[in-house]
């Protein structure tokens, strides 16, 4: 059963910041993220409980301090998603400036200029940026680039603005769907929901109510049981796997000669994923939604590690992430990197060394590397892994690979 996506809950708790009440949020994966986004949550004014495992209920009630400290906002780049509803709402926040993987700056330039579109006026003072507006107004906000955190804080604080706020060039992952979902739920109104276009017509502070959402599932922890079954062979079937979320990765590992069956059993869908034969190397770059995300690559790359051939890989999102690369070729892989290029070329085998875990999908990829590599690979800086994936160990073992974590 794939989990739900970290990337959606994190913005779905963010959202509660909107509605007084209590939500709750169903298909909450047990990940780290999670409970540091419930930290700083409670630290603005929201109660959290889990009444019973996967669920969240999120109380607002009402009276919240819209403060984002550092220690908790360096933590996790989602942090940044409480400044649209914090604003929207309150008129005013005060946001440590955020934190995240360990992969290259990651500026919000468009998170700002798109609040400051809508009549927000911003200031950096000790470390902290300051936004106030004591009442939005709808605008026409066109990204350069899909921007998923853009994206998502422009929609969360146009929902209570005055006016029409139109978003073109919007992101269009299936977490942003899911979020719009959440928050026409709670009656926001959003038009063009998973298109790059969307249109929020504000709605009057105080007139959304909680809402009952079950997360989407993960594509990523997805992903990555694909590429476990692509290097170490076998075959798998994962329940709540969406193939149409996942369209692009899926014709690539096909063009490697991964089998992909996608099934429904009793509504719910789900992928069937064998392999028997070595992976033939095929080129792949990363794009925005529906393209391949940035966030599969490094499984991509191990897969390639052990391929059939040579195949080019190009980052299109964020340049520097390739640290990860050392470790594999630590590994035996053969990587050669230049600016957002990667050439692999395929090896036999990988041979097992101690790596470590440099960022969450990096530290995914040390395990499948892992996986596909003879004798014993341990790889460090696990608490990565924590912070994204559901049980990534006791979900291996269940399914066979000779997997066990160990204390430091
Ligand atoms: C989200 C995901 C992350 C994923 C990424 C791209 C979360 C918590 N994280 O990150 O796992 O890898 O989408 O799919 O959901 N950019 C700017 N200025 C901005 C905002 C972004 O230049 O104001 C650039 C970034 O540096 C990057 C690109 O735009 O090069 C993509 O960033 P974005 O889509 O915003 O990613 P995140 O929302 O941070």
């Amino acid at each position: 059963m794939v989990p739900g996506a970290k990337n959606s809950v994190l913005k779905l708790m963010a959202a509660c910041l909107l509605a007084d009440g209590t939500s709750e949020i169903s298909n909450v994966p047990r990940i780290a993220d999670v409970s540091i986004m419930s930290e700083l949550l409670e630290a603005i004014g929201l109660r959290l409980e889990s009444p019973e495992t996967g669920v969240l209920r999120v109380t607002n009630p009402g009276d919240l301090t819209p403060v984002a400290p550092y220690e908790l906002v360096e933590r996790i780049r989602a942090s940044i998603n409480v400044l649209g509803p914090l604003l929207t709402r309150c008129g005013h926040v005060r946001l440590s400036l955020p934190g995240g993987d360990d992969f290259g700056a990651r500026p919000i330039d468009m998170h700002i200029a798109g609040l400051e579109a809508m009549g927000a006026e911003f200031k950096v003072s000790h470390g902290y940026l300051e936004a106030r507006a004591d009442r939005l107004h709808g605008a026409e906000v066109v990204f350069d680039f899909p921007s998923v955190g853009a994206t998502e804080n422009i929609l969360t604080a146009a929902v209570f603005a005055d006016g029409v706020t139109r978003i073109d060039n919007a992101a269009r992952e299936p977490e942003v769907v899911d979020l719009c979902r959440f928050l026409v739920a709670m009656g926001a109104d959003i038009e063009g929901v998973g298109t790059a276009t969307l249109t929020v017509r504000g709605v009057e502070r105080g007139s959304l109510r909680p809402a009952t959402h079950r997360t989407v599932p993960d594509r990523v922890q997805a992903a990555t049981y694909i590429a476990a079954v692509a290097v170490a062979g076998g075959e798998l079937e994962m329940v709540d796997a969406h193939a149409n979320h996942m369209d692009m990765l899926l014709a690539r590992c096909r063009d490697m000669g991964v089998d992909l069956e996608p099934f429904t059993t009793d509504g719910v869908e789900g992928l069937r994923v064998s392999c028997s034969q070595r992976l033939r190397a095929t080129d792949v770059q990363t794009l925005p939604y529906p393209g391949i995300a940035t966030d599969y690559k490094p499984l991509i790359i191990t897969m390639l590690s052990v391929a059939d051939g040579v195949a080019i890989v190009t980052e299109n999102l964020y340049p520097g992430r390739f640290r990860y690369v050392e470790e594999l070729i630590r590994l035996g892989a053969d990587i050669r990197t230049d600016g957002h290029h990667a050439v692999v070329r395929g090896q036999p085998r990988l041979s097992g060394a101690p790596v470590r875990a440099h960022d969450i999908r990096a530290g995914a990829a040390m395990v499948v590397a892992g996986l596909a590599a003879e004798g014993t690979t341990t790889i460090s800086g696990v608490r990565h892994i924590d912070r994204g994936y559901d049980d990534l160990v006791g979900r291996l073992a269940a399914v066979g690979a000779d997997i066990t974590r160990v204390e430091d």
